[in-house]
């Protein structure tokens, strides 16, 4: 990441996520939501989002800003849209818990924040689509990693769409047959696109990219990553137009299966890249954050082996819940909080030995860190997430909460170790030089523009 520019609100981004990620898990260790309640139940729907939305939502988004660019080698576009971004984000998220809350019963009145929500939401989404894509557009033609982001964009799109429809539809305040067919058979589609056509395609892209350059790989254009693309872009249009057949009331169950299916050979086809980028590798020893890389990508063969056996043995629609939790735990997550481990130290690096590069002698991103302190939470937090599948499968929630318990303290336990990076807590001598006066970086907000 040589040479890149910090994108100013991606630490606030990082650290929203994060909360959000700490109270998600909360909630499922109080028994929240699902797996103590149905999967159905408003108060599943409170979980799901604040997962989906607050802690991975808002840490792709955070990562989409400060890595295209980096993809690209453009600026990004549109820089000063990302703090609007986050706070609509925030504000929807809020709103549309609350609607889901009231949906649950504990208050009244509540009905009209889902709709609320979820406009505040399609436009904190579209100004990031807006700053993500014309940062792509701006420097075509795009490599082959940039073009899982754009087909993310256009799946997060859709996602929106169908979330607002159904957030319309389940308030009541636009009445109209087709929103309530949407409802009946678009949520698979809703889910598809929003955890596979979104994030998975975006982390696949976004992966190629970084473990190249952190794991010293030869940075090429494999046959069979263009064929993941293609593949997964047709899963994609696939259950896009799959949306009016929903709305028209027909059964969209062969759009989402036949995407699955797309997305599961090109899913295999990203592993297979990924053995062979950690195989070319002239880095010997692994870092933690790829460490936890190679973690998720078996926990998302494991998923694919799971969604096969589930399919086969009949069981699908009643351990839904177990592979949909592996797949944004065990794989989007853990992937998710691996890479975030490293770009903070890169982030912190950056804002405040950059000053001084080139003219003093600067610590190494990996003098900023403790692997061996993190490494403890992060294998903590990874047994857990298969305690909670196994849990989920053997139907034992009691199990499910304990582990929830136990990556709750896990992810503190990172969040911490993320503060005394940003701290400078581990670098033997903190200030980079005499007479610089360089600005400590502040925990999560930007550090102030100086006036001159
Ligand atoms: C604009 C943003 C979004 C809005 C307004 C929204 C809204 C909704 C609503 C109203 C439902 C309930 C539908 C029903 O009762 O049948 C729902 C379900 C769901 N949403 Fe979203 N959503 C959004 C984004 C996302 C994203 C980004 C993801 C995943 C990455 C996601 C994953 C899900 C899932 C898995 C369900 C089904 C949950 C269950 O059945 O328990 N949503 N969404």
């Amino acid at each position: 990441m040589t040479g890149a520019s910090i994108s100013r609100w991606t630490m606030s981004y990082f650290a929203a996520a994060l909360f959000f990620l700490l109270g998600g898990e909360a909630l499922f260790a109080a028994g929240f939501g699902f797996p103590v309640l149905p999967i159905e139940a408003p108060e599943t729907l409170v979980v799901v989002h604040i997962f989906a939305i607050g802690w991975l939502g808002l840490l792709f988004c955070g990562a989409l800003l400060q890595f295209v660019p980096v993809l690209v080698s453009k600026p990004l576009h549109a820089p000063d849209l990302a703090l609007h971004a986050l706070l609509l984000l925030i504000a929807g998220l809020l709103c549309l818990v609350c609607g889901f809350v009231h949906l649950a019963g504990y208050f009244d009145g509540g009905l009209v924040l889902l709709p609320v929500g979820g406009m505040f939401l399609a436009a904190g989404f579209g100004f990031v689509v807006y700053m993500v894509g014309g940062t792509l557009l701006s420097a075509r033609p795009i490599g082959l990693p940039a073009r899982f982001v754009a087909t993310g964009l256009v799946a997060l799109t859709a996602t929106a769409i169908l979330g607002v429809s159904f957030a319309l539809d389940l308030s009541g305040v636009i009445e109209a047959s087709f929103l309530d067919q949407l409802l009946v058979n678009g949520l698979s589609l809703h889910a598809f696109l929003g955890l596979i056509g979104w994030m998975s395609v975006s982390a696949f892209g976004v992966s190629y990219r970084m473990l190249a350059m952190f794991l010293l790989a030869p940075e090429i254009d494999r046959r069979t990553t263009s064929a993941a693309w293609l593949f997964l872009t047709v899963a994609v249009l696939a259950v896009i137009v799959a949306i009016p057949v929903a709305a028209y009331g027909l059964d969209a169950t062969a759009g989402v299966h036949a995407a699955i299916a797309i997305a599961i050979i090109a899913a295999c086809l990203f592993a297979y890249d990924v053995v062979n980028i950690y195989r070319q590798r002239k880095r010997r020893s692994l870092e933690l954050n790829t460490q936890m890389s190679a973690v998720a990508v078996g926990a998302l063969m494991l998923a694919i082996g799971l969604f096969l056996f589930l399919s086969l043995s009949g069981t699908l629609a009643s351990q839904i819940g177990a592979l949909v939790y592996l797949i944004a735990f065990g794989w989007l997550t853990v992937l998710g909080l691996g890479q975030l481990y490293k770009i903070v130290a890169f982030i912190t690096w950056l804002e405040y030995y950059g000053p001084v590069l080139g003219r003093k002698p600067v610590p190494r991103i990996q003098d900023l860190i403790n692997e061996r302190r993190a490494s403890s939470w992060f294998y903590l937090y990874a047994g857990c997430v298969a305690a909670s599948v196994l849990a989920l499968l053997l139907e034992m929630p009691l199990l499910f909460r304990l582990a929830a318990l136990i990556q709750l303290i896990a992810v503190a336990a990172l969040v911490i170790e993320l503060a005394r990076t940003r701290k400078l807590s581990y670098v033997a001598i903190a200030p980079a030089a005499d007479g610089e006066n360089l600005q400590h970086p502040p925990l999560f907000l930007p550090t102030p523009i100086k006036r001159k």
